[in-house]
């Protein structure tokens, strides 16, 4: 007999908190796209550094190209992950600045009600806990849902963070963590 059920895919779309080409957060956030368990999709949100910084005013009927593809990306998953290092001990203003495009209209925001975790590497001995903390917060603010086990820090000083099995685990648990996370009824 033939199995015509189709296992259900996960979607989590993955806001990365550094624009620079070469950073190691976007290293990792490609290395858990490769290694994503069966099941789960991750997507990289690109054109974030051409998402205006958050106006009112240009929250209209029609809002800029690169706000409304974010928000689109974002509605269209299932769950979203920060891969973000530390600026001046919080997140760096590109991910704050998609967190508050997210959030609106108010209750309604494409963020809204998806499960949200955070994970990333700094060359601190802290990993960058406190932009990962305020991430979560100002996500959850915004109306997601931070899920257990849904932040890791990992500090960059002693290891390498693209080859170290045990890291990588670690940073897969919280993909595992969105994954697992049931959904929110409306
Ligand atoms: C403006 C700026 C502020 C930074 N502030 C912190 C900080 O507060 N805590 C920290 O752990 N690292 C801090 N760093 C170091 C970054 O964690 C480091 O440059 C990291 O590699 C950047 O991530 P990326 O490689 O993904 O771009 C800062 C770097 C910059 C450019």
């Amino acid at each position: 007999m033939t199995d015509n059920s189709v296992t259900p895919v996960t979607r989590i779309a993955v806001l990365v908190g550094s624009l620079r080409p070469d950073s190691l957060n976007r290293r990792v956030a490609e290395l858990l796209v490769d290694r994503a368990p069966e099941g789960v999709v991750l997507q990289i949100v690109d054109g974030l550094a051409e998402v205006p910084f958050y106006d009112e005013r240009l929250d209209a009927e029609t809002v800029p190209a690169p706000a409304a593809r974010l928000r689109q990306t974002v509605a269209a998953a299932d769950a979203v992950l920060a891969v973000t290092p530390e600026y001046n001990g919080t997140m760096p203003a590109v991910l704050n600045n998609a967190i508050d495009w997210l959030s609106r209209p108010y209750g309604q925001g494409a963020i809204t009600r998806k499960p949200f975790g955070v994970l990333g590497t700094t060359p601190t001995p802290y990993g960058g806990k406190w932009a990962h903390e305020d991430a979560v917060r100002s996500a959850g603010i915004a109306g997601a849902v931070a899920v257990d086990g849904g932040i890791v820090s990992q500090s960059a000083l002693e290891v390498d963070v693209l080859a170290d099995d045990e890291v990588i685990d670690r940073f897969l648990s919280v993909v595992q963590a969105l994954a697992a996370h049931q959904p929110v009824a409306a």
